[in-house]
């Protein structure tokens, strides 16, 4: 018995190579840091102390045999919860709330140790947290005067990736030159705003895309150049939203 219970703590304690783990989580919302102590059988909360830093080694969150955050940094005062009823089963995960801008590429890391008879320091998980917020969908306006098409949203990060498709051409994607982009970086939000604008004739139906590398996500919106003898530069029903949402693994 004494045996098995020495085999099961090594098997519990002794992995060395820490889970590594990217997610992204959206700034203003919040996000999991999820680490699982793999253990066969049932923990007792009781003899379970565990914690996560950051990359300067600021404590994130900390758990100490049922007690919670008595040695957490203020500054992630109320951003953090863990699942009390789920530790049990080895699950130390913690909830961190209300992303910024400043916790991108943080390094965040557990380390746990089960208390009894040879207390081992198990350092299981490591996670990247990447961050983004997502671009609303774009206005696209026509210009019957410029013949222009302009594209624009705000608010997204990182730097989005702008193209333009035109149907009438097999939804052929315009060339750079064809195109006059600015994607500017709010100095106070830290968020990016885009202006694009293309040349366009009667009748094309062009589209906008905006896609945002971290989340894979793509918006659009699309309009019909009526012909100029209309008055209507903006027929209703012709916006449309499109969108593409790819999560790697
Ligand atoms: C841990 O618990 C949380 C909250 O219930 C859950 O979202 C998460 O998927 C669990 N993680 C693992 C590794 O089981
Ligand atoms: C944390 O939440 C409590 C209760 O809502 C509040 O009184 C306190 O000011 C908050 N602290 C911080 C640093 O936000
Ligand atoms: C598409 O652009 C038009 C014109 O700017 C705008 O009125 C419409 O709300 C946009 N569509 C969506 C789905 O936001
Ligand atoms: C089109 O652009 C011209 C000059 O850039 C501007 O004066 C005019 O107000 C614009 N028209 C519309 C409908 O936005
Ligand atoms: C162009 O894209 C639109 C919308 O995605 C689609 O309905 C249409 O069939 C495409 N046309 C061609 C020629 O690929
Ligand atoms: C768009 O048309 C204007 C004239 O109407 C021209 O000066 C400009 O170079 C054109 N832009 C591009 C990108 O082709
Ligand atoms: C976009 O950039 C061009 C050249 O860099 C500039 O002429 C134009 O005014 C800019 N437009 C906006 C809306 O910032
Ligand atoms: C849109 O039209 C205006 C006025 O002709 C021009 O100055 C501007 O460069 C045009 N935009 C593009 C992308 O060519
Ligand atoms: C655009 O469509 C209208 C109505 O279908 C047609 O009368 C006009 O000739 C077309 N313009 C071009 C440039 O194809």
């Amino acid at each position: 018995m004494a045996i098995l219970i020495l085999i099961i703590s090594i098997l519990l304690l002794s992995a060395p190579a820490a889970s590594e783990n990217e997610v992204t989580g959206i700034i203003g919302e919040s996000v999991l840091l999820s680490c699982d102590l793999k253990s066969s059988t049932a923990i007792d909360t009781a003899r379970l102390r565990f914690h996560w830093q950051d990359e300067s080694k600021i404590v994130v969150y900390s758990f100490n045999k049922g007690e919670e955050n008595q040695h957490q940094d203020s500054l992630y005062t109320n951003r953090t919860k863990a699942f009390r009823s789920e530790m049990t089963s080895g699950n130390i995960s913690i909830k961190l709330s209300q992303v910024t801008l400043e916790d991108k590429q943080n390094v965040y890391s557990a380390f746990a140790t089960l208390l009894g008879e040879n207390d081992k320091h198990n350092h299981p998980c490591r996670t990247t947290l990447l961050v983004a917020a997502r671009f609303p969908t774009p206005s696209v306006t026509v210009n019957k005067t410029n013949m222009n098409a302009t594209c624009s949203t705000q608010g997204g990060y990182p730097q989005p990736v702008v193209t333009w498709t035109i149907q009438d051409r097999g939804n052929h994607t315009l060339d750079p030159w064809e195109v006059q982009t600015n994607i500017t970086l709010d100095s106070e939000s830290g968020l990016y705003s885009v202006w694009s604008q293309v040349n366009i004739t009667e009748n094309q139906t062009v589209t906008c895309h905006i896609f945002n590398p971290v989340l894979r996500e793509t918006v659009s919106n699309t309009t019909i150049v009526s012909p100029s003898k209309s008055i209507n530069t903006d027929p209703a029903g012709a916006c449309d939203r499109t969108q593409h949402l790819i999560f790697m693994n």
